[in-house]
């Protein structure tokens, strides 16, 4: 599972909008998402359309009377799953600053239920306590919100500052990336602090977030804007996040495995056998993820009775692959799963 921690210290800069239309996003290209409101504004949780009035949420689980499972409210968008926040969890650094490990409290509640999802997304508040420190603590990468003001970057340094103090603590490494949000790098100011923050060689996001007036109005109705307004350039901005997000991933993955590979630490690996029957062809290949790309790099073929059986052995994780059919590259015609490419296309998704 990966954490991604939405943080910004500046409100107001987008941080929700983002946890809701990403978790949105993910969930509609087939990821399973736990999102976390880590706000006791409970805004992540509103915009969703969601009542949390009497009910238990991240504050029950954090102060031990409930299991993070027993919180979680299933399917609030399509692929995605809500811990809700009230405004009770405004007590909860008192009570965790009581705890022994009080930085490790999420992550070891998330841990309960992590086979269960392929992304936490957490919507953090705009401050710097415990609640924002065990979101850290828990994050494999922050995403930063930043609007074109000089608060954002204020923002931004504090956190970064935090950051860097947790890593070096806990000997973790949590790469920070930055995500424009309404940034008209047509303005002068706006295009004055993009340059200052690619002079201090910050990770940015490819995609930008446009502006639109469509979210505003998705939250009044409680649904994301993937879901009000699907066809809104936004959306696609959402979309674009979502699969530049998945594609680091994946690469980072791969990065992983070679790195344990080469350190002969042995990585599990699964013997997947993929069948493909009535498939009329003189040739079958395979190429993706798990065999970079190289047709059949790695893979058994076996024929059976006209039909075709393709063995990989790979570790667990999500793979992007594509058949080629008589030395025509294309979609696996057998597997309704899909995401996007970077060609205009579709790949086919193997999920081990
Ligand atoms: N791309 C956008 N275009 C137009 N309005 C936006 C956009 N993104 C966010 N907003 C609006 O900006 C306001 C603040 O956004 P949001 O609540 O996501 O910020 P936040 O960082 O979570 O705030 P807080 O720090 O209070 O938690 C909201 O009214 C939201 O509708
Ligand atoms: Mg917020």
């Amino acid at each position: 599972m990966h954490v991604i921690a939405i943080a910004n210290q500046k409100g107001g800069c987008g941080k929700t909008t983002t946890a809701i239309n990403l978790s949105a996003a993910l969930g509609e290209d087939g990821a399973r998402v736990l999102l976390i409101d880590m706000d006791p504004q409970g805004h992540a949780s509103l915009g969703l359309g969601q009542s949390t009035l009497g009910r238990a949420g991240l504050f029950e689980v954090l102060n031990g009377q409930n299991d993070l499972d027993d919180v979680i409210q299933d399917g609030v968008a399509w692929g995605v799953d809500l811990v809700p926040a009230t405004i009770s969890l405004a007590a909860v650094e008192h009570v965790l600053s009581d705890r022994p490990e009080r930085e490790r409290q999420l992550i070891k509640h998330l841990e309960t239920v992590a086979h269960r999802y392929d992304y936490a997304i957490l919507d953090c508040p705009p401050s710097l306590g415990l609640l924002a420190v065990n979101a850290l603590r828990a994050a494999s990468q922050v995403l930063v919100p930043m609007d074109a003001s000089l608060y954002a970057l204020d923002g931004l340094q504090r956190l970064r500052e935090l950051v860097h103090l947790i890593e070096t603590r806990y000997d973790l490494d949590i790469p920070l990336r930055l995500l424009p949000i309404m940034f008209d790098t047509r303005t002068r100011l706006a295009r004055s602090l993009f340059d200052h923050l690619l002079e201090q060689g910050l990770n940015t996001c490819a995609t930008r977030i446009r502006a639109c007036v469509k979210i505003r109005e998705a939250a009044l109705q409680g649904q994301s804007l993937l879901a009000y307004a699907p066809r809104a350039p936004v959306a696609a901005d959402y979309r674009n996040l979502a699969l530049e997000l998945r594609s680091q991933a994946t690469a980072q993955q791969r990065a992983t495995t070679l790195e344990t590979t080469t350190t002969a630490t042995p990585i599990e690996a699964h013997e997947i056998v993929l069948n493909f029957q009535d498939l009329e062809c003189r040739r079958l290949q395979i190429a993706g993820d798990f065999n970079d790309w190289i047709p059949d790099g790695g893979v058994e073929t076996r024929q059976l009775d006209g039909s075709w059986q393709k063995v990989l052995h790979v570790a667990e994780g999500a793979y992007e692959y594509r058949v080629i059919i008589d030395g025509i590259w294309q979609q696996d015609p057998t597997n309704p799963y899909e995401v996007p490419n970077n060609l205009g296309g579709n790949n086919s998704l193997l999920r081990v």
